[in-house]
């Protein structure tokens, strides 16, 4: 079988990585993938460094498509990806997520009949102003494989009309839904030793492993508004100085650019003068797992991030109305508090004086990428 998987923003890379090693390590007779990245991230720190640290095939095809509004881009790479698909002509296209890479590959895809995997189909925030929630659900609408992560992505694919029922073969028209576990549940238990034993950002940085706070923010409505990215700084100056720990933030370029434009002069400067608060480059992924392995707290607008923050056993804040993974707030390992800085504070003192956390398996076994390549040939 021939697949071409498209991949595109940083996450979807780093998720290309556990299935490229699944095909790579037990099906390479049966699968044969060709990568197309559609240029979406394109700095070396949101791109090639994953490449190099998980051993991610180069990709077959670079569409460079970079940055621009939302119709440009999803434009682009889907005039990209279907000129690719015309000429390799693949048995199906694989998708991760909810990005416009994986909105412009389930389109192109569909379009002239070629089957569409989804890998975290059925996710939902019930949001329709974040531009994920319009790409998950059409993505999921114009797939024939479904595969979900949770038992709350299967029940959101069955409120929408979706069936559970199995057969053999599946089409547009009848699309098969699994439940597989998470790929990136199985991406941190294969990469966590191997992050451990490298000398990386927790020593280079000082930090005390269990003594500090990581956090990451990239959403539009978290770094657009003025009034947001404002209270959230507030917000972690003032938990850096309740908690006395160092605050890591690796920060996305995105953030970058709009806290330059949008911090009031007073915020600015306090986060300058505070050496507590490290604000660093996008890390890697090793460094990325040893930071939310050693540290006591994430805070986090990133959906992969709350989630491994689970996966590491730490309790989480989530800068969010809603979240697609509802498990990790319903038992109590992490808090929404949106962007509010008040509820941001309160959030820091409620987990940290929370001492009965647990951790179900909501994400699987780690092997969800070997059963999602089982699937995928036996059901295409
Ligand atoms: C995208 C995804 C989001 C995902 C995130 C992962 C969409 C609609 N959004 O958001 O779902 O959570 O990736 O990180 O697909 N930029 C650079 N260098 C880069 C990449 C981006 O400087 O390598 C800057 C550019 O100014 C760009 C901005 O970041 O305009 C936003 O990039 P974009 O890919 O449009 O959206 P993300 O916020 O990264
Ligand atoms: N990540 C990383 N370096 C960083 C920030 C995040 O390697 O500086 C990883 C993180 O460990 C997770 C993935 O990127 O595996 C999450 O991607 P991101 O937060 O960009 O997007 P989202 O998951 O919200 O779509």
């Amino acid at each position: 079988m021939k697949i071409v998987t498209i991949i595109g923003a940083r996450p979807q890379i780093i998720k290309a990585a556990a299935i490229s090693r699944a095909i790579h390590t037990h099906f390479k007779d049966q699968i044969t993938e060709l990568i197309v990245h559609t240029g979406q991230h394109y700095d070396d720190n949101m791109s090639a460094i994953f490449f190099t640290e998980m051993g991610i095939p180069t990709a077959n095809y670079n569409l460079s498509v970079g940055s621009g509004n939302h119709g440009v881009q999803t434009a682009r790479m889907m005039e990209g990806i279907e000129s690719i698909l015309l000429n390799e002509k693949p048995d199906a296209l694989l998708v991760y997520g909810d990005t416009n890479s994986t909105l412009a590959g389930a389109l192109a895809a569909s379009k002239i009949h070629i089957p569409v995997v989804h890998i975290e189909a059925g996710l939902r925030s019930y949001n329709k102003a974040m531009p994920e929630e319009i790409n998950r659900i059409t993505c999921d609408h114009c797939s024939t494989l479904l595969f979900s992560p949770t038992n709350q992505g299967i029940a959101n694919l069955v409120k929408e009309g979706f069936s559970t029922s199995t057969h053999a073969k599946a089409s547009i028209d009848y699309p098969l839904v699994f439940k597989t576990g998470d790929i990136m549940f199985d991406n941190s238990m294969f990469f966590s030793s191997i992050a451990n034993e490298k000398q990386g950002l927790v020593e280079t940085l000082q930090l005390t492993p269990g003594g500090f706070i990581l956090c990451t923010i990239h959403r539009d409505s978290n770094t657009d508004k003025p009034e947001h990215l404002n209270q959230i700084i507030r917000g972690l100056l003032q938990i850096q100085r309740v908690s006395n720990q160092a605050i890591v933030l690796p920060l996305h370029p995105r953030t970058r650019k709009k806290m330059t434009e949008l911090l009031e002069p007073a915020v600015a400067e306090e986060l300058q003068g505070n050496t507590s608060i490290q604000v660093i480059d996008p890390a890697g992924f090793l460094d990325m797992i040893s930071l939310e392995s050693n540290c006591s707290l994430v805070i986090t607008d990133s959906g992969g991030v709350q989630k491994e923050a689970f996966f590491f056993k730490k309790p989480c804040i989530i800068l969010r109305e809603q979240t697609e993974w509802v498990e990790i707030v319903e038992n109590g390992n992490a808090l929404l508090v949106g962007s509010s800085e008040a509820k941001l504070i309160e959030a820091y003192h409620q987990l940290t004086n929370k001492k009965d956390f647990t951790y179900p398996p909501f994400f699987g076994d780690g092997h969800a990428s070997e059963e999602i390549c089982r699937l995928m040939i036996e059901h295409l």
